[in-house]
C-alpha cells in the first residue's frame, strides 16, 4: 500500500475564510481580531468532536492584499508584488498564531513558495507539504497571494482558486467558503439555496463591493460551479461573519443556512 493512502478521501475537509470576513476589506491592512479569534475557537472546538477529520484551512487576503495586488497589476513593479506577498503573510500569521494559542497545530502554507505559473498555467508543489501536515496532524493555513509565473513576472492566486486545487487534490468530502453574505444572493436579495452548473451561466452575479483583484462572488461561484460539475465535490458558501457557522460547517450541522453548488 503507499504510503500515501493514509489519508482517506473521505476525511478531508476543505474550509475557506474570506478576507471579508477576516479583515475590513474597505480599510487597508486592518484585520478584524475578533472574528479571527472566534473562528479560530470554533475551529478548535469542532476540531474535538471531528478528531478523525483532516482540515484544510484556505483564507482570503482582503484587505492585505487587494489593494496592494491592484497597485501592482497597476505598475507591474516587482517591489509591489513583493509588498502583496508580505502583506498577506502579515495576515496569514495572525491567523496561524491564533490557532496556535488556542493548542490546535497549525503550519502557514505560502503559495509564493510553493507554487508557479507558466503564461498563467498554474502548477502547484505543494501537495506532498499539505500531504504530510495533514498525516502529522496540522492544519495546513494557505492564503491567496501573489505566485511567479515563467513568463510574465507575478501573478495574483486567489483563496478560492486554492480551495478548489486542494478540493480536487484530496478529493475533499465537504467544502465550505465562508464570506460576509448569507450565501449567493437572487435580485432581490434573497439568498438562494441550491445553485447547479447549469444554472450559473444565467445568473448576473456581481463582483465584490470592495477591491476584489479576483472577481469577487462571481468568479467564486463559477470556480465553484466547475468544481462540482468536472469533479462532483458540491459546496457550500455560508456567512463566516456570523457565529458558529463555522462550527457548523465543520460538525456536518445540517442547520447551515447558506447555497449549496452542487451538480
Ligand atoms: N449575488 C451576490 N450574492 C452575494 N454576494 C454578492 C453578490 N454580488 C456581489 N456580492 C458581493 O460579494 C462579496 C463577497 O465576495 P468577496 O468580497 O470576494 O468575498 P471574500 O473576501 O470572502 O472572497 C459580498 O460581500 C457582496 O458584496
Ligand atoms: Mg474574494
Amino acid at each position: 500500500m503507499n504510503e500515501r493512502s493514509r489519508i482517506h478521501a473521505e476525511e478531508v475537509y476543505v474550509l475557506k475564510i474570506g478576507g471579508s470576513v477576516l479583515t475590513e476589506k474597505g480599510k487597508e491592512r486592518t484585520a478584524r481580531k475578533d472574528a479571527i479569534k472566534r473562528i479560530s475557537k470554533e475551529i478548535a472546538l469542532a476540531t474535538l468532536h471531528t478528531a478523525r477529520k483532516k482540515l484544510i484551512l484556505v483564507h482570503g487576503a482582503g484587505s492585505y492584499g487587494h489593494p496592494q495586488a491592484k497597485v501592482y497589476q497597476e505598475s507591474g513593479e516587482v517591489e509591489d508584488a513583493l509588498v502583496t506577498h508580505e502583506s498577506a503573510k502579515e495576515l496569514n500569521r495572525l491567523v496561524v498564531s491564533s490557532l496556535m494559542e488556542l493548542g490546535l497545530k497549525a503550519m502557514p502554507i505560502h503559495p509564493l513558495s510553493g507554487v508557479v505559473s507558466k503564461g498563467g498555467r498554474i502548477k502547484y508543489k505543494i501537495k506532498e507539504q499539505i500531504e504530510l501536515a495533514l498525516e502529522a496532524g496540522i492544519v495546513p493555513v494557505l492564503h491567496g497571494d501573489v505566485i511567479m509565473d515563467e513568463k510574465e513576472g507575478f501573478r495574483i492566486l486567489s483563496g478560492d482558486q486554492l480551495v478548489v486545487y486542494a478540493a480536487k487534490e484530496f478529493k475533499a468530502s465537504r467544502v465550505g467558503v465562508g464570506t460576509d453574505v448569507d450565501g449567493v444572493l437572487d435580485d432581490e436579495g434573497e439568498v438562494i439555496r441550491k445553485i447547479t452548473p447549469v444554472d450559473v451561466d444565467k445568473m448576473s452575479i456581481k463582483g465584490s463591493e470592495h477591491v476584489d483583484v479576483t472577481g469577487g462572488m462571481k468568479e467564486k461561484v463559477h470556480l465553484l460551479a466547475k468544481l462540482a460539475s468536472e469533479n462532483n465535490i458540491p459546496s457550500v458558501l455560508f456567512n463566516a461573519s456570523r457565529e458558529s457557522n463555522v462550527y457548523k460547517f465543520l460538525t456536518d450541522d445540517e442547520n447551515l443556512f447558506g447555497t449549496v453548488i452542487s451538480a
